[in-house]
C-alpha cells in the first residue's frame, strides 16, 4: 500500500499553501551556489502539483519570492528572476494541458516586465481551466498585501463609497489579493524553519502547521503526501472544545 492511499480523499485539504525553503543549504551540501538550489527546487515544484492532481487538493500556493527577498544580493535575485520567466515559459503549455489554473498573488507590478509578460500570458492562457489553482506568491508579503487593502479602505470611505460602521471582516477579505481564494487549511514550511516570514498572515489564522526537515529539493509526493496525512491526524476545534466536534462530519 502507497501512503497515497492511506489518505482520506474526502478529507484533504482544499488548499495547501507552501513555504518553499532549504535551495540555498541544499546547493551548499553538494558543493554548488545557490542557484543550482532554486534550479532544482522547480523539479520539486514539478513533482509536488503532480501529487496535488492526485488528492483532492483544489488551490496550492507556492511561497516563490518574498518582498523581503530583494534584499538578497543582485546576482541571486537576478538568477531568481530568469529562472521564473524561463519556468513558466517552458511550463505553461503542460500545466495548461494538465488543466491547472494559473494565478498570482503579490505585487506583480515591482518585478521585472519580462516576468510579468509571462504571467500575464499564463494567466490568459488557463483561465478556463478547471483543475488545481496554482497560486504563485511572488513579490509577496503580508504586510504588504495588508497595507494595501487598509489603504482602499480608507479610500472607499474617504470618497463615501462606505461608512466606516460597515467595515467588518468581510470588507476586508475583499481587499486581499486572496478575496476568491478559501483560506488554506494546511501551511507546510521545509527546511526545519519555525517561522512565517511574512506570508498570508490573516489567511492562515486557523490552519494546520507542518514542519519538516527535508529541504525543498528534496520535497517530493511521499512528503506531500506525509504532510496531508498529518494533518488528517489533527482535531480541528475552532474554538470550541472536542466533545463538540462531530468527527463523521
Ligand atoms: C527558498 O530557499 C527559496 C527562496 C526564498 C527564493 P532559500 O534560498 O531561502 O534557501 P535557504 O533557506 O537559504 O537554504
Ligand atoms: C521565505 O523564505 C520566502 C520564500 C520561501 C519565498 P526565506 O528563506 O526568505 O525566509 P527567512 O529569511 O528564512 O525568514
Ligand atoms: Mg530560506
Amino acid at each position: 500500500m502507497s501512503i497515497l492511499d492511506e489518505i482520506d480523499i474526502d478529507n484533504t485539504p482544499s488548499h495547501i499553501a507552501i513555504i518553499m525553503d532549504g535551495n540555498g543549504r541544499w546547493a551548499k551540501k553538494q558543493g554548488h551556489n545557490r542557484l543550482f538550489g532554486h534550479n532544482f527546487g522547480v523539479e520539486s515544484v514539478r513533482e509536488v502539483l503532480q501529487a496535488a492532481q492526485k488528492t483532492n487538493v483544489k488551490y496550492l500556493t507556492l511561497y516563490a519570492f518574498s518582498t523581503e527577498n530583494w534584499n538578497r544580493p543582485k546576482e541571486e535575485v537576478d538568477g531568481l528572476m530568469d529562472l521564473l520567466v524561463r519556468t513558466i515559459g517552458n511550463e505553461v503549455a503542460e500545466l495548461h494541458k494538465s488543466n491547472v489554473k494559473i494565478s498570482t498573488i503579490g505585487d506583480i507590478e515591482g518585478l521585472p516586465d519580462s516576468c510579468g509578460k509571462e504571467l500575464s500570458e499564463a494567466y490568459e492562457k488557463t483561465k478556463n481551466n478547471t483543475g488545481v489553482n496554482l497560486v504563485l506568491a511572488l513579490n509577496y508579503s503580508s504586510r504588504w498585501e495588508l497595507t494595501n487593502a487598509a489603504k482602499n479602505l480608507a479610500l472607499k470611505v474617504e470618497s463615501g463609497d462606505i461608512k466606516v460602521s460597515n467595515i467588518d471582516e468581510t470588507s476586508i477579505i475583499s481587499e486581499l489579493n486572496t478575496s476568491n481564494i478559501p483560506d488554506p487549511e494546511l501551511l507546510i514550511r521545509t527546511s526545519g524553519e519555525y517561522r512565517v516570514s511574512n506570508f498570508l498572515l490573516w489567511q492562515i489564522a486557523y490552519s494546520e502547521f507542518h514542519f519538516t526537515d527535508v529541504l525543498w529539493p528534496d520535497f517530493k509526493a511521499n512528503d506531500l503526501y506525509e504532510a496531508i496525512l498529518d494533518y488528517q491526524s489533527r482535531e480541528r476545534r475552532f474554538g470550541m472544545v472536542s466533545e463538540q466536534i462531530d468527527k463523521n462530519s
